[in-house]
C-alpha cells in the first residue's frame, strides 16, 4: 500500500431534514471539494432507529430533541471517499452551531443551511471507528433500515 492508500477513508455524510431540499447544492458542494459519492440513500428514520444511531448520546440534555428532530422528515445518507475525508468532510461542514459557523467559518456548509442550533443541516462521522458503525447502520446488507426512498408527496 502506497501513501494515497493509506489516506483514503471513507465517512458518512447525513443531509438533515431541514436541509434535503437543497440536496442539488450540497451535492454540488461535495463534487466541488473533490469527494467521491460511493453510496446514497434518501430514507425517514422512525424513531427507533434515530435513538439507535445516536446511542452515544443518550442520557444527554438534546438527545430527546435531536433524535425526535431527525426523524421529522426525510434525511439523505451519503458515503464519502477521499484522502483523509473525515477530518475534510467535516471542515466542509463547519462548526457544529451553525450560528458560529456564521461567524468562525461563514463559506461552511452549516453556515450557508443551517438554520439553528438543532437544525445545524448536516453530520459527519467523527471517527474511522463511528464511521464504519454509520456507514453500516445505513448501507450494509443486515440494516434494519426499511424505508427507503419514499417520495411521498408524489401524485403522478
Ligand atoms: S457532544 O456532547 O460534544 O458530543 O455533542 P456535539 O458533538 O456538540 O453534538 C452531537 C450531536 O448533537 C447535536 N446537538 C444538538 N441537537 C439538539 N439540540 C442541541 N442543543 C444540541 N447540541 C448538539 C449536534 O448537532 C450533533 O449532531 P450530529 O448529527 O452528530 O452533527
Amino acid at each position: 500500500r502506497n501513501n494515497f492508500d493509506q489516506q483514503r477513508q471513507k465517512t458518512l455524510a447525513l443531509i438533515k431534514p431541514d436541509a434535503y431540499t437543497n440536496i442539488g447544492k450540497i451535492i454540488q458542494a461535495i463534487e466541488d471539494n473533490n469527494f467521491t459519492i460511493n453510496n446514497l440513500k434518501m430514507c425517514k428514520l422512525n424513531l427507533r432507529d434515530a435513538q439507535e444511531f445516536y446511542a452515544e448520546h443518550r442520557g444527554k440534555p438534546f438527545y430527546d430533541e435531536l433524535t425526535n428532530y431527525m426523524c421529522s422528515d426525510f434525511i439523505v445518507a451519503i458515503e464519502l471517499v477521499g484522502n483523509d475525508c473525515i477530518n475534510q468532510w467535516k471542515k466542509v461542514m463547519g462548526p457544529t452551531n451553525c450560528q458560529v459557523a456564521r461567524v468562525d467559518a461563514p463559506q461552511s456548509l452549516r453556515a450557508i443551511f443551517g438554520q439553528d442550533g438543532v437544525k445545524n443541516s448536516l453530520h459527519g462521522s467523527d471517527s474511522a471507528t463511528s464511521a464504519k458503525r454509520e456507514l453500516d447502520f445505513f448501507f450494509s446488507k443486515q440494516s434494519q433500515l426499511k424505508k427507503t426512498a419514499i417520495f411521498k408527496n408524489c401524485t403522478c
